[in-house]
């Protein structure tokens, strides 16, 4: 799937987010070298750290479908130009070897970025160091 294609389905996957506090609609997909698609979008609460990142949806969405190495994560919000993975996504992207992260970019085309520029030098399983 493109990476176009891939925006378009994160902005799908926004419509169905739960935002009561922020009114902030979030959509991501997750791809796996096989090209399945997984979707999420962000779900916050009442007590507002219990809310969870759209990128968080996606990829607990892929790894609990029993993916373990994703590709490519898109993420989007129609009411936002160009929402950026938060710290903690980024983290949860290290952990399963995402490759590259697409964003609206400020021509409203896909924008590809890798986590070595998102997060560089990030924490890694210390067993394996
Ligand atoms: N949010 C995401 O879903 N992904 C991000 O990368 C940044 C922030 C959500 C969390 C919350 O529901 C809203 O945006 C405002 O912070």
């Amino acid at each position: 799937m493109s990476d176009q294609k891939l925006l378009e389905a994160a902005g799908s996957a926004a419509e169905r987010a739960y935002v009561p506090y922020s009114g902030l609609r979030v959509g991501a997909v997750v791809t796996t070298a096989d090209g399945t698609v997984y979707s999420g979008a962000n779900v916050e609460n009442a007590a507002y750290p219990s809310t969870l990142c759209a990128e968080a949806v996606a990829i607990g969405h892929a790894v609990a479908s029993g993916e373990r190495s994703l590709e490519v994560v898109a993420v989007i919000s129609p009411d936002l130009q160009s929402i950026f993975p938060c710290g903690q996504c980024r983290q949860r992207m290290v952990e399963f070897d995402v490759q590259r992260v697409v964003v609206e970019g400020p021509d409203g085309g896909p924008a590809s970025h890798t986590l070595e520029e998102l997060l560089p030098g990030s924490f890694r399983d210390w067993r394996e160091a």
